[in-house]
């Protein structure tokens, strides 16, 4: 099973697909996460420039996009709150999300899942409906199936700590999917896929069965 994740920072959507034993290639323009030779290189990570580059080719069954937050972002330093304190209308940039678009389309993964900030709500409605689940601050649009989401969210603690506060990279530790987000949209995906596979068998089963000639009694 493949799993393409672009836009990967520092792999957080895709590291439980790794674990389970997906093939894995991760996509970013950040050469701290695809050089080898940084002391931040983020394995299975390759050069890509998403409004330049070329997309990978190849059945896909399941594509996760990240696409920055910033446009969309409402914290304190963010255009969107400079300029609602200024009183200038803000149009956030929508280039990224556009090449989204039009990445899902082009690519037809079996499962698509694209991830935003709370304040994307409003902007990304428009080209993908309401999302699909929301955890924290974070919001999911896509097609994957969604059982598990809120169990997992109701049981959940979260941990946050400050370990990251003095890193050169503090921002992708923050945006960073957690493992077991990861973990529950493989768990979806995963599931669903042995699921259709099992319908499909049973649908090849009885067309076989259907088209046997019956045995004579001679
Ligand atoms: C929200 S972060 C991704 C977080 C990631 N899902 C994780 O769990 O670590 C967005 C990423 O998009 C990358 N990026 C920004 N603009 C890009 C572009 N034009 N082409 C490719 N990658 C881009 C950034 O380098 C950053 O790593």
């Amino acid at each position: 099973m493949r799993m393409v994740d672009l836009f990967s920072g520092l792999g957080g959507a895709s590291q439980a697909f790794v674990k389970a034993g997906w093939k894995v290639e991760r996509y970013d323009n950040n050469p701290l996460f695809y050089n080898r030779n940084s002391e931040y290189y983020v394995p299975y990570t390759k050069k890509w420039c998403a409004m330049t580059d070329e997309l990978p080719t190849g059945r896909i069954d399941f594509l996760f996009l990240a696409p920055p937050c910033y446009e969309f972002s409402t914290a304190y330093n963010a255009p969107r709150s400079i300029a609602q304190r200024e009183g200038i209308e803000y149009e956030p940039d929508m280039q990224l999300i556009e090449r989204s678009v039009q990445i899902i389309d082009e690519l037809k993964p079996r499962y698509w899942g694209l991830e935003n900030v709370l304040g994307a709500s409003k902007y990304l409605a428009r080209y993908f409906g309401k999302h699909r689940i929301k955890m924290d601050s974070c919001l999911i649009w896509g097609n994957f199936p969604i059982v598990g989401f809120k169990e997992m969210e109701k049981g959940r603690k979260e941990i946050t700590n400050n370990k990251h506060r003095h890193s050169p990279i503090r921002s992708n530790h923050n945006a960073k999917i957690p493992y077991w987000l990861s973990d529950q949209l493989r768990k979806s995906v995963q599931f669903q896929m042995m699921l259709d596979d099992f319908e499909n068998s049973l649908m090849d089963l009885s067309w076989a069965c259907s088209s046997l000639t019956p045995l004579s009694d001679e």
